[in-house]
């Protein structure tokens, strides 16, 4: 059955040049673009959407880094979406991740690593309704 998951490219990637080529893995994958923004957030927005590793020594780092530049907001829709993102994906440290995913190919460090993505269904409920009203996703 068809899923959402929320989906981030975060700033490295989008100061690095490689927003096209991440939006053309997602759409090769066979993912759905139902909603997707450009934005700048503060750093007070990050602490709000990731406020779950508030606890998390990086928690500081991690919010400073994503308000550091534009960044593209997306929801994306397809059969286990949440799962087969983060396949996509790779693991978190870019050094772990296989062949072939986002993060192998794009991502620099554990936390400058390209990509975000929903990891559960009530995660992605969560972070689709912070950033997006309802009739956005189309
Ligand atoms: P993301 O999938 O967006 O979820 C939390 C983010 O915290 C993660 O990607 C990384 O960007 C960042 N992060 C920084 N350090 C770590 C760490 N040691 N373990 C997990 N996530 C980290």
């Amino acid at each position: 059955m068809a899923q959402r998951t929320f989906s981030i490219i975060k700033p490295d990637a989008v100061r690095k040049g490689y927003t096209g080529a991440v939006l053309a893995a997602i759409e090769q994958a066979g993912f759905k673009i139902l909603a997707i923004k450009k934005a700048s957030i503060s750093k007070e927005q990050a602490e709000g959407f990731y406020y779950v590793h508030k606890e998390r020594p990086f928690f500081n780092d991690l919010c400073t880094f994503m308000s550091s530049g534009p960044l593209f907001l997306m929801v994306l829709e397809k059969d286990n979406a949440i799962a087969d993102l983060r396949k996509l994906m790779g693991a978190t440290n870019p050094a772990n991740a296989e062949e072939g995913t986002i993060r192998r190919k794009f991502a620099g460090s554990i936390q400058e690593n390209a990509i975000h993505g929903s990891d559960a269904e009530e995660t992605a409920a969560f972070e689709i309704g912070y950033w997006f009203a309802g009739y956005e996703l189309i």
